[in-house]
């Protein structure tokens, strides 16, 4: 949540900051602002409620020049979307323009204490309490920015990714960081800073992923230096990006999910390439081989996760327990890190996440390192803090996904666990060389099925215009496909803001039926499978009391097709792996219904891609 963005160089810093800001408008859009110094050595800071579109329009006939600057987009923690509690915060002599991503916790001790010094404050947030605590601590000590910022972060409890910048000083910026993303980017005589690498994608691809409780000083014509709240000096570890702009650019798409929705094809592609073999007999999990043991001794598994990474996890403990045999809890991460939950060394923890940056995932995990468990990460964004502090990992390798609502990275999550739960079967002995073969090769039929089902696009589109009226949706699935009707009740409500609930099919008589009526739309999974007569059964139960039934169905059905109001067909495949096939059309479903109401697909409301904040 907020994006923070950082350049120090040759070229005028304001366009590099803006186009960078529009590319972290993902991970909170409700205010922006910028800080520049300019050549007189004046810090001019412009803030604006509302789009980095709206903050352009403010700076629109400022003062934007300066090779200095700082930028923020956010998503508001404490304090409402406002101009005065947008970011950059400075301190009272207008000397110190602070930028932060994260939750600064004792920050109302720390205003008290620099309260009954004189300080006087003009927002709400914890960010003005760091950028005046920082002053204080300058003055006091008669120290420099560095070290100050160094004396505060030892004194701030929380998480915190920062950059700051000091009037009369174009020459250095100052950026930190603990539980929350940054990344440094290294050109020719210049470097830039941000939550992730898009900002910076064009220019670079030299980056520096900061670490915990580390300062990085960008000092101009200088090399970048690395050092620990302790001050110890660290040799800056330089990487190598992985990522091109053409990935971060929405192509002939209206919107990101849209083309991320439509990317599936390519993505499920690259997620099975390198794994799957040719002769369909083996899968190469690096993460798994070097960890054999570990996963081969496990007494259980937990997969911990949030969102739409969680219903991932809930498919990964089907298929683990159906193929490998192994008992398989599947926790919120939010609710798993405060439970006390019984972790032994024995255990293999399983952590998803398409950002590698969600703080309860992060926070469940050290519970689970702490307790001696094995933890395996299943991530998107390379590099990021989530895979760091996993012992081994795998990582989806779908790109960068930039809609708030995650389509690629969720079938791509669930193929990979599913290539893991195979890979565990094989190894235990639980599985037949032939049914491993015969699954693997269906997995790999699963791109071209994708792209069968892209092609009745127009179609959803056309009848998704039906439903803007509905002010409530139920979805319903059963078996492999429970934790679908989740993941498309969640894909409506997040982007349209139509309450949609999922359930597994067979509870629906245990309550949800008293909602049914000629209003209320209900989506059911209906594929082939092994409880396909219940599912019928349910939708009789449905149509008695005259629900509009939406079935997603596998060709060929003329039993669902005739009962159902709207009926999508989609090709056959293996029961275990009919989910990566059944969300796709319901992605589409939610984004027609949401684009045909007019909302803003790729940054709903109160949303935000990545939860640094707990
Ligand atoms: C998905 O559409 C959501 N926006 C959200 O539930 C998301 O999956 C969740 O916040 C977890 O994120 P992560 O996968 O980056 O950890």
């Amino acid at each position: 949540m907020c994006g923070i963005v950082g350049y120090i160089g040759t070229k005028q810093a304001f366009p590099i900051l803006i186009k960078g800001l529009h590319r972290l408008e993902y991970r909170g859009y409700d205010s922006a602002g910028v800080a520049l110094i300019n050549t007189d050595k004046r810090l001019n800071v412009y803030k604006a409620k509302g789009k980095v579109a709206d903050l352009e329009q403010v700076a629109s006939d400022k003062d934007i020049s300066g090779t200095i600057g700082i930028g923020h987009t956010r998503w508001a923690t404490h304090g409402e979307p406002s101009d005065v509690n947008a970011h950059p915060h400075i301190s009272q002599d207008e000397k110190i323009a602070l930028i932060h991503n994260g939750i600064i916790e004792n920050y109302e001790t720390l205003r008290s204490q620099l309260e009954a010094a004189g300080y006087t404050f003009k927002s709400e947030t914890d960010t003005e309490v760091l950028v005046q605590f920082i002053n204080y601590l300058m003055e006091l000590n008669h120290t420099d920015l560095c070290t100050a910022v160094q004396m505060a972060l030892n004194q701030v409890t929380g998480a915190y990714a920062i950059a700051v910048i000091e009037k009369g000083n174009p020459d250095t910026i100052i950026a930190a960081r603990k539980s929350s993303p940054l990344v440094v980017g290294i050109g020719e005589g210049e470097f830039f800073l941000a939550s992730d690498a898009s900002p910076f994608v064009e220019y670079t691809q030299k980056v520096v992923y900061l670490n915990d409780e580390e300062i990085a000083i960008l000092s101009r014509g200088e090399e970048l230096k690395i050092k620990t709240l302790n001050n110890i000096e660290k040799t800056p570890q330089i990487k190598l990006l992985e990522m091109n702009l053409s990935q971060l650019e929405k192509g002939k798409y209206p919107y990101y999910m849209e083309k991320e929705i439509f990317e599936q094809t390519k993505t499920l592609k690259t997620c099975l390439s390198g794994r799957i073999n040719l002769d369909c007999d083996n899968i190469a999990i690096s993460g798994f081989f070097d960890n054999k043991e570990r996963f081969l001794n496990a007494e259980r598994i937990v997969i911990t996760a949030c969102g739409t990474s969680w219903h991932a996890g809930l498919i990964g403990m089907y298929a683990i327990e159906e193929f490998a045999r192994i008992p398989v809890t599947v926790e919120y991460s939010s609710e798993f890190r405060y439970r006390n939950p019984v972790i032994t060394k024995n255990d293999v923890v399983i952590a998803i996440s398409q950002s590698g940056e969600t703080a309860d995932t992060l926070a469940a995990m050290e519970i689970a390192k702490n307790a001696g468990a094995f933890v395996f990460g299943i991530c998107n964004v390379v590099g990021s803090s989530i895979a760091r502090l996993s012992d081994a990992g795998c990582y989806t390798h779908v790109g960068p996904e930039v809609g708030v609502a995650s389509t690629k990275a969720f079938t791509a999550q669930v193929l990979v666990l599913q290539m893991l739960a195979l890979t565990i079967a094989k190894e235990r002995n639980c599985i037949s060389k032939d049914r491993f073969t015969a699954l693997l090769s269906e997995m790999n039929k699963l791109p071209k099925k994708i792209q069968t089902i892209l092609k009745l696009n127009d179609k959803l589109e056309a009848f998704s215009r039906t439903f803007t009226y509905a002010s409530n949706f139920i979805y319903l699935g059963r078996g492999y496909n429970y934790p679908i009707a989740l993941e498309g009740a969640l894909k409506l409500k997040e982007i349209s803001y139509i309450h949609a609930e999922g359930y597994p099919a067979a509870e629906m008589k245990h309550g949800p039926i008293a909602l049914i009526s000629e209003e209320m739309p209900v989506v059911v999974i209906a594929t082939s499978s092994s409880t396909y007569e219940k599912v019928v059964s349910n939708i009789q139960e449905i149509k008695a009391r005259k629900g509009k039934v939406i079935a997603i169905v596998t060709e060929g059905d003329d039993v669902v097709s005739k009962l159902a109001d709207y009926c999508i067909q989609i090709p056959n495949t293996e029961e275990c792996l009919s989910p990566v096939l059944t969300v796709v059309p319901l992605q589409l479903l939610a984004y027609h219904i949401a684009v045909a109401k007019g909302k803003d697909v790729d940054q709903p409301r109160n949303l935000a891609k990545s939860v640094t904040v707990e």
